[in-house]
């Protein structure tokens, strides 16, 4: 049982010169370091905004009138409309938990950094100049509400930078895609581009670097060093599953690509899908999640009174990134092991939920850190006290210990059993997912959706360990 997967700070300063460099405006670093700094309401003066010539221009760089919005591609592309607009994508600026947490992050920059976190769920709002210090969201026009839309991504005709939204868009131009010699079309010109069918087009949204350098969100990059890259499977391969079909309904056949972008993400906020949807939604996070980790369970006979050493050992079978990968900071990803004798006491637990569904890490109100030994997976943000921290922003350093693609980490659990305990001891373990904790809800003042949250278990495994009298 190997321990090749050290836990590692995911701080590594991959894009420094350019965070310090273009992104940063001299003068603006104190005010970032120390958000206590700024003034509430003061109009700052243009210069003093966070911007970004390509992802947050501080002039409109393109006419959001210029765009038709997804309904309309949905005369046509009928499919690609109705799986797109059950995605994440079509959700990126209606999440609830997503326009609170912007809004936390308005006040503590008192507007100067309103563009930053709209890059890349609404490239077009961002670059259009609807996004402006300030905003509401409720104000914004609808093709900005409409998040990643279909011609986010069909315009986009390079990559800039594989992150923070380094994406390039031709609007106004053909639209692009997987399709040689695509038939022609009323509504417009095709083009073929060889970048629909690569990872890179992803990497720009999907590798978030925080203004302070931090690395936030990593797939692309966990990707390129990954067993997937070196046999050049791209992400749409597993979020982007082929089926035989018509791109429209006058169309002759051939192999489509599903736009459901199939993750972890359920919608929190009700009446943004169907019960139905919702439902077939819930099946494919399952299915995507089951099999993408192995539990194994080691342990040798004890005599009653005895320690049991359980090795508890997990391995991430993705082949092409991190489990957990993304917004690994607000994911759980945790171990339930139950432990009982044959008289059915439980003799040990770890893993399992507090009165508000919480774990029994810091952040339990009911008792922090009553679960010593719980095992989790996935990231933490320490402010400048070592302190844990929910908001990137405020974050000085992000730790991580998610496990890299096809790597197993073994955990030991010390077991105690009692002098007059029977045999055998039935050990129960569990490998949970969730995509938010319910305390993150509460915080951001949220817990009317504490109850929509789904716990999907990834792998569940049990041993009998005998209990052999000394
Ligand atoms: C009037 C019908 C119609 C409308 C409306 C329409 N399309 Fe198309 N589109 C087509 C046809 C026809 C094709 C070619 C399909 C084929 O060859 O199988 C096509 C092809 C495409 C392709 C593939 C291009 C390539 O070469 O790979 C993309 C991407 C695309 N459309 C996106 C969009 C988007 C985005 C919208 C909305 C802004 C839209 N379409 C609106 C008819 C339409
Ligand atoms: C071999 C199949 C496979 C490939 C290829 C793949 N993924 Fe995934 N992806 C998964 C599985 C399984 C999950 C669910 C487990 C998890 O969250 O890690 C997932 C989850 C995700 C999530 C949600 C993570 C979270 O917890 O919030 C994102 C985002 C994601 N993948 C992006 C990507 C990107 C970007 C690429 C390409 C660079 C990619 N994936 C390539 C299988 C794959
Ligand atoms: C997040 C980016 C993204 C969004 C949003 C998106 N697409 Fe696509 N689309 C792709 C990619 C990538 C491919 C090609 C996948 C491949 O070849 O591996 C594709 C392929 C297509 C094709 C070619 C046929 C096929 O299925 O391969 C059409 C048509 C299309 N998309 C239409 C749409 C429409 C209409 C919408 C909105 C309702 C939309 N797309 C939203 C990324 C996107
Ligand atoms: C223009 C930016 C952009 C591009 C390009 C983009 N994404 Fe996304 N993607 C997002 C955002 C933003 C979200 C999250 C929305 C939310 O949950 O609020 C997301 C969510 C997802 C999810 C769901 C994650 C979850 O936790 O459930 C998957 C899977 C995904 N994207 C895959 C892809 C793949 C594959 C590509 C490339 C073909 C791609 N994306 C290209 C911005 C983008
Ligand atoms: C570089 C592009 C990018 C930027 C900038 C960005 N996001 Fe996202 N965001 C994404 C992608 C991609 C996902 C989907 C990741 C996943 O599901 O693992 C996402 C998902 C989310 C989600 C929903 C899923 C989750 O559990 O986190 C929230 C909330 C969110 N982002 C908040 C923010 C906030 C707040 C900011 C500004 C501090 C921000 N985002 C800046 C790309 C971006």
């Amino acid at each position: 049982m190997s321990n090749r997967n050290r836990a590692y700070l995911v701080n590594r300063r991959r894009s420094q010169t350019w965070a310090l460099g273009i992104v940063l405006l001299p003068g603006l670093l104190l005010a970032c370091g120390d958000p206590s700094s700024s003034t509430p309401d003061a109009q700052p003066p243009d210069s003093d905004i966070l911007s970004d010539p390509l992802s947050m221009p501080l002039e409109p760089s393109l006419d959001s009138s210029k765009f038709k919005g997804a309904q309309s591609c949905g005369f046509c592309h009928e499919n690609h409309f109705k799986e797109w607009k059950t995605s994440m994508h079509s959700y990126a600026m209606v999440d609830p938990v997503y326009r609170a947490m912007v809004k936390i992050r308005q006040e503590d920059f008192a507007g100067k950094e309103d563009k930053f976190c709209l890059q890349c769920h609404t490239p077009i709002g961002t670059r259009s100049g609807d996004i402006q210090p300030g905003f509401e969201f409720d104000q914004l026009e609808a093709i900005s509400l409409e998040g990643v839309n279909c011609e986010t991504c069909h315009t986009i005709s390079s990559i800039e930078r594989p992150f923070n939204a380094g994406l390039a868009m031709d609007v106004g131009g053909p639209m692009r895609g997987p399709i040689q010699g695509a038939s022609p079309s009323s509504a417009h010109e095709s083009e073929y581009s060889e970048l629909f069918e690569s990872s890179l087009l992803c990497s720009s949204c999907h590798d978030v670097v925080e203004v302070s350098g931090l690395n936030l969100e990593r797939p692309y990059a966990e990707w390129l060093e990954s067993p997937a890259a070196q046999n050049d499977m791209q992400c749409q391969s597993c979020h982007m599953k082929t089926y035989t079909g018509k791109a429209t309904a006058s169309s002759s056949e051939r192999e489509l690509h599903e736009h459901y972008f199939v993750g972890v993400g359920l919608p929190l906020e009700e009446g943004f899908l169907s019960a139905q949807e919702f439902e077939e939604m819930r099946i494919r996070v399952a299915n995507l999640l089951q099999g993408s980790a192995t539990i194994t369970l080691d342990a040798s006979a004890v005599s009653p009174g005895q320690q049991l050493d359980l090795f508890v050992t997990v391995r991430n079978n993705i082949v092409a990134h991190n489990l957990p990968t993304g917004a690994t900071f607000n994911r759980q990803v945790w171990l339930e092991v139950i432990a009982t004798d044959a008289d059915s006491n439980v003799i040990y637990q770890t893993g399992t939920l507090d009165a508000n569904g919480d774990l029994g890490n810091y952040w339990s109100d009911e008792e922090p850190f009553g679960d010593a030994d719980l095992i989790e997976y996935g990231s933490r943000f320490t402010n400048e006290f070592g302190t844990p921290e929910i908001f990137s922003w405020r974050a000085k350093e992000h730790h991580s210990n998610s496990l890299s693609p096809l790597y197993d980490r073994t955990n030991t659990l010390f077991i105690p059993t009692s002098a007059n305990a029977r045999g055998p001891i039935h050990i129960e373990a569990r490998l949970r997912f969730r995509a938010f904790a319910p305390y993150v809800l509460r915080v951001l003042g949220l817990p009317q959706y504490v109850d929509r949250i789904e716990i999907f278990d990834i792998d569940s495994i049990s041993i009998d360990v005998p209990l052999d009298p000394a």
